[in-house]
């Protein structure tokens, strides 16, 4: 069996390391793959959005299936051509994607599927998001609609910031045409969660929950970033055993009728980024595919008899789910990302990185990682390294991620040392 990678981050490496867990004959071709992902898969130059030579490569190579990790080569409608050549793929079409892609659609379809999520107003100019502003007071969430690699998201504490990340997207174009639409969010209170859920469509099957930390430094401070890392299991879902079956009848299953409803249904990875509210769960956000660093959070900790590849395969073959299959958490795993000088702003490259020889209870997934002219291992991005710690419990996971995360060494390595902490704190209690 040969499969077809997409991508070259830190996601990527975890689903080439979980793909090749569940099938170790397995051949992977990773485009473009990186230095970590070199270690499981035969890696080829080919960019992650161009659709037409990853048809070629899919082709060429005579691949079963692809996996797309990303959301922008969905975006550039890989998962359009690949059908329509009759190549199976995971991944959802151009306008199934709009469910990341465009979060005025998205919220205007939540609306009329009544799926629980905060109200919000979209504007097209200045002066429309002034009375928005005005009407939800705040604090007040501003986002630009369409994709803005995980930055579009200004969470405002007062009506002046608020004011001034408006006209920051809808007047100075700082994320460009993805701020021409800006929606104004009220602001929810409460505990974030990433439920991921794989569908055919229709029928669904949910991997275990996990909570990403969003911003930069510890104790939730500092600016928004991609994520800095992930941690499962989260006690709120294991304690409540009606949420994750809520979130799936209230918001999963009425966002997927939806969308068959108007001829674009979703196939492959919907990721329900929820806010816990005392009114119930609510959505954040919907991406199309895997979240990043959650999928090296709880990849590794799914059982490794669960038949996740399988279930992958039959969405890319345009199967049925089986619903009854349950992939169940063998041990708990926590994330923790190691970012460059100047993330998320900013983020330098090219510092040589150092990396420890990892245990059998630690795994080190490559993310923004190249080689150099020399062969030495440098920083190429934002996010560089996702070390996950596993073990029986949670605490002991986290002390495992922590470090080797402290032991790996790179010029401006920046990293928070309390992921986990709202658990390891609600445990406490
Ligand atoms: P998003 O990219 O939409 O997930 O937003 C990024 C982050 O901003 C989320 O993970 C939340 O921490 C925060 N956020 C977004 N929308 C809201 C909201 N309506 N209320 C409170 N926080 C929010
Ligand atoms: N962890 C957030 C994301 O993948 O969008």
């Amino acid at each position: 069996m040969r499969v077809l990678l997409v991508g070259g981050g830190g996601r990527e490496h975890a689903l080439a390391w979980r793909l090749r867990q569940d099938n170790p004959s397995l051949e992977i071709i990773a485009a473009p793959g990186n230095p970590g992902i070199a270690e499981l898969a035969r890696c080829v130059p080919v960019g992650a959005t161009d659709v037409a030579a990853l048809l070629e490569l899919a082709r060429q190579e005579r691949v079963d299936w692809t996996l797309v990790g990303p959301e922008a080569p969905l975006a550039a409608g890989v998962a359009d051509a690949f059908r329509a050549a009759g190549q199976p793929i995971f991944g959802p079409t151009a306008a199934a994607a709009m469910l990341e892609t465009s979060k005025a659609f998205t919220k205007s379809l939540m609306l009329g599927a009544g799926v629980p999520t905060a109200r919000a107003w979209t504007c097209a100019s200045y002066e429309e998001s002034l009375r928005a502003i005005d009407a939800l007071g705040a604090p007040v969430v501003v986002k630009a609609s369409g994709l803005a690699a995980g930055k579009g998201v200004i969470v405002c504490q007062t009506a002046e910031e608020a004011r001034d990340a408006a006209r920051a997207m809808l007047d100075a174009h700082a994320f460009g045409a993805a701020g021409d639409t800006v929606l104004i969010e009220e602001f929810m209170e409460g505990e974030e969660l990433s439920l991921f859920v794989l569908t055919d469509g229709e029928r669904v099957v949910a991997l275990p929950a996990a909570q990403d930390h969003k911003r930069l430094r510890d104790g939730d401070q500092g600016p928004n970033t991609g994520g800095m890392g992930a941690y499962c299991p989260v006690s709120l879902v294991g304690d409540d055993p009606t949420l994750v079956s809520t979130v799936l009848d209230r918001i999963v299953r009425p966002t997927l009728a939806a969308m068959h409803a108007r001829g674009t249904p979703f196939a492959g990875l919907l990721y329900a980024g929820l806010m816990l509210t005392v009114d119930g769960p609510k959505v954040v956000e919907f991406n199309c595919r895997f979240g990043d660093p959650e999928t090296e959070a709880v990849l590794p900790a799914i059982d490794p008899s669960a038949p996740l590849t399988d279930l992958m395969e039959a969405v890319a073959r345009d199967g049925a789910l089986d619903e009854s299959v349950q992939l169940e958490l063998s041990r708990a795993a926590v994330t923790t990302v190691l970012a460059s000088a100047g993330y998320p702003e900013h983020p330098r490259t090219g510092d040589r990185i150092d990396l420890p020889r990892a245990s059998e209870d630690v795994l080190v997934f490559h993310a923004g990682t190249k080689r150099d002219v020399n062969g030495t291992l440098v920083t190429a991005g934002g996010r560089v390294l996702a070390v996950t710690g596993v073990g029986s419990s949670l605490d002991i996971a986290a002390e495992r991620s922590r470090s080797f995360a402290e032991a790996v060494a790179f010029d401006g390595k920046q990293l928070r040392r309390d992921i986990g902490w709202r658990e390891l704190a609600r445990r406490a209690t």
